[in-house]
């Protein structure tokens, strides 16, 4: 894919996830599972869970920090902060607080939902600012705290999920375009197979007027049709997005999914011939941390040196919508 206007380097990392831990040995106290049972089908060994006083912004501050600080800008530099989240501290949206916090006072900052595809719809939506020469330098966020929105009296979802944050730089550059290509769906059809939905009693205002009352229901899940739709989307998309780079399945070095299951990710990799060695995981220590989940696994692959400059790095993120996407990107100045 070619650029317009100006090209996308992703300069800078940085991740935060809560201090307190919670292990499968844990959760089997709160519901009927086991260590044995979640390890196997879902590859998760413990999950990082905010306590009551910390914010998502908060954990999105730390995140954007450290990117900010690799990025060698300062936050006043940011142009646009983009947060992906689906639960924000507040439903009218936590990027404004997020921009006042970093005191990035020229920045311009929204929210963006589509859950777990939410970091790779943020970027890809970044990047778009920047190839028409609109803005020269994006934080792109994504992040989630779903422990506060899971039955944790649900077997079936409440072992999958943790919180977390995860946050990279953007910025413009004349030295070609790093962002290789990209591929994004939705599909509607599917939506009843997860959700975080509205419920509301009707209540009367008056004998001619009602609306409806109510709250955010914890969240629902079909993980057998989530399960099937991912196995069979997301390598189809990562071929989609390679065919657009001009680039094949060879030419990749890292592989990032979503990090909702060690079988999706492993089925997924074979099925593109994608070998062990070069697909990245840390869902045994984070679970499924939705929006935040790709970039966390990101920041820590840099951080452990796995990730180098100019390295061709794969990833897609998967979820509810349904929504999926792959972008395909070059890592570094
Ligand atoms: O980011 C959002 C994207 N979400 C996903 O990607 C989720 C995709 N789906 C999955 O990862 C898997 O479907 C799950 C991990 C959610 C479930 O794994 P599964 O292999 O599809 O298990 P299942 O739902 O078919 O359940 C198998 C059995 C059932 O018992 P019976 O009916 O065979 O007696 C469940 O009741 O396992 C039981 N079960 C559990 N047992 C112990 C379900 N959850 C648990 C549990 N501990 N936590």
């Amino acid at each position: 894919m070619i650029g317009q206007g100006a090209g996308i380097a992703i300069i800078g990392s940085g991740s935060a996830a809560p201090a307190q831990v919670l292990d499968n040995n844990n959760l089997a106290q709160l519901v009927e599972t086991s260590d044995e049972w979640i390890k196997t089908r879902t590859g998760i060994g413990k999950r990082h869970l905010a306590n009551p006083l910390t914010s998502l912004s908060e954990l999105s501050v730390q995140a954007a920090q450290k990117a900010i600080a690799m990025a060698g800008i300062a936050a006043f530099d940011l142009d646009l902060i983009i947060l992906a989240t689906s639960t924000p501290d507040d439903l009218f949206g936590s990027a404004s607080k997020i921009q006042g916090l970093l005191g990035a006072t020229k920045a311009v900052a929204f929210d963006l939902t589509a859950a777990c595809s939410g970091f790779v719809f943020g970027l890809i939506t970044a990047s778009q600012f920047i190839r028409t020469g609109v803005y020269q330098n994006v934080l792109v966020i994504g992040a989630d705290v779903l422990s506060r929105w899971v039955d944790w009296s649900d077997r079936g979802t409440c072992v999958l999920f943790g919180d977390g944050a995860g946050a990279v730089v953007c910025q413009a550059t004349q030295e070609g375009d790093r962002l290789l290509g990209f591929e994004m769906f939705s599909d509607g059809s599917q939506n009843s197979s997860l959700n975080l939905a509205y419920q509301g009693q009707p209540k009367t205002l008056n004998e001619e007027v009602a609306i409806a009352s109510g709250t955010y229901q914890p969240v629902t899940m079909n993980g057998k049709e989530v399960y099937r739709f991912a196995v069979e989307k997301v390598p189809e998309v990562i071929e989609k997005a390679l065919y657009n780079a001009n680039l094949v399945v060879e030419d990749v070095d890292w592989l990032i999914l979503h990090q909702a299951n060690q079988r999706i990710i492993d089925a997924v990799a074979s099925r593109l011939k994608v070998p062990a060695h070069k697909v990245i995981s840390n869902l045994a220590e984070y679970g499924n941390t939705s929006a935040a989940s790709i970039p966390l696994a990101l920041d820590e692959a840099i951080a452990q040196g796995k990730i180098k400059a100019g390295d061709t790095i794969a990833i897609s993120g998967f979820g509810a919508g349904l929504t999926w996407g792959a972008a395909i990107f070059k890592w570094g100045k």
